[in-house]
């Protein structure tokens, strides 16, 4: 098993989901901007995110990825292999966030979000699994976020006095971090790593408009999607090779 050395990520090969914008077109330039290739998954259009790895003078292309469908995620991983011949990194970023209680979490809202994070993340795995095994190597990384920890993140919208990430996120992110775990003992003997980013308020599309009260945490500021790249690096390079199914609190010390 390879000893913990410098994050060199040349002519490795990620994928990311729900890379099209956000924290995930921020995973993917700074993998890039440590040596990777990169496969841009999302529902989105992303040619933006595409554009910016190529700037790197690394290869990138956009695959069309509802990370909700089985049969979408397998085309995912066969095209990647088809197209770059190999599977380094998988970095399970998609995600979507309701933010309403527990009353009313609809059918449709508990599904989504489950969906998204969770058995998105369960199919890449699943997916990308058998092509790590057989090459002995691979490191996996999870976008959780704090709300799975401590059940949700207050976060105000303007003109209302409270808010929080709602059930179906917490469950999700919760989920996800049960998962890491399991994977993470079940192929470590294979020279795969699995862990886990937790997250606080980023500044994103998902975040806009709301106020995290950021004030009153210890770096007291939002986090920056470039903040949650630079953890993904550490955990997807041979920098963390004596770390997994670990989660990696990215949160201005809120938790
Ligand atoms: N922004 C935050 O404060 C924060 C905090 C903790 C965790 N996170 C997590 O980080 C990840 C990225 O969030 P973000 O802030 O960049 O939000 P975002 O909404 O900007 O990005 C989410 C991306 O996921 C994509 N996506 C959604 N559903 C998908 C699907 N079914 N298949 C493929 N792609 C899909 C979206 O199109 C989008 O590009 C999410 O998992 C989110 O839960 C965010």
């Amino acid at each position: 098993m390879p000893i913990s050395k410098p994050a060199d990520l040349t002519d490795q090969v990620a994928i990311v989901t729900g890379a099209a914008r956000g924290i995930g077109q921020a995973c993917a330039v700074a993998l890039a901007g440590a040596g990777a290739d990169v496969v841009v998954a999302d529902v989105l259009p992303g040619d933006e995110t595409v554009a910016k790895v190529r700037e790197l003078g690394r290869r990138a292309i956009f695959l069309a990825t509802d990370v909700t469908s089985r049969a979408a995620v397998e085309a995912l991983m066969q095209r990647a292999i088809a197209e770059f011949g190999r599977i380094d990194i998988l970095v399970n970023n998609a995600g979507t966030l309701g933010r309403v209680g527990i009353e009313d979490t609809t059918d449709a809202i508990w599904d989504r979000d489950l969906n998204t994070t969770l058995r998105g993340s369960f199919y890449c795995i699943q997916a990308v699994l058998p092509h790590m095994k057989e090459r002995g190597s691979g490191k996996i990384v999870n976008i959780s976020s704090i709300s799975g920890k401590i059940g949700g993140v207050a976060s105000r919208a303007a003109g209302s006095d409270r808010g929080r990430s709602g059930p179906a996120y917490a469950a999700a992110k919760g989920g996800l971090l049960a998962l890491t775990k399991w994977v993470a003992k079940d192929v470590g003997r294979h020279g795969i790593y699995v862990n886990a980013v937790a997250p606080s308020g980023v500044e994103s599309d998902m975040t806009r408009g709301f106020d995290y009260g950021v004030e009153n945490y210890p770096i007291a500021r939002m986090g920056q999607p470039e903040d949650i790249a630079q953890a993904v690096v550490f955990l997807a390079s041979q920098a963390s090779n004596y770390i997994t199914g670990a989660i990696l609190d990215v949160n201005g010390g809120i938790v």
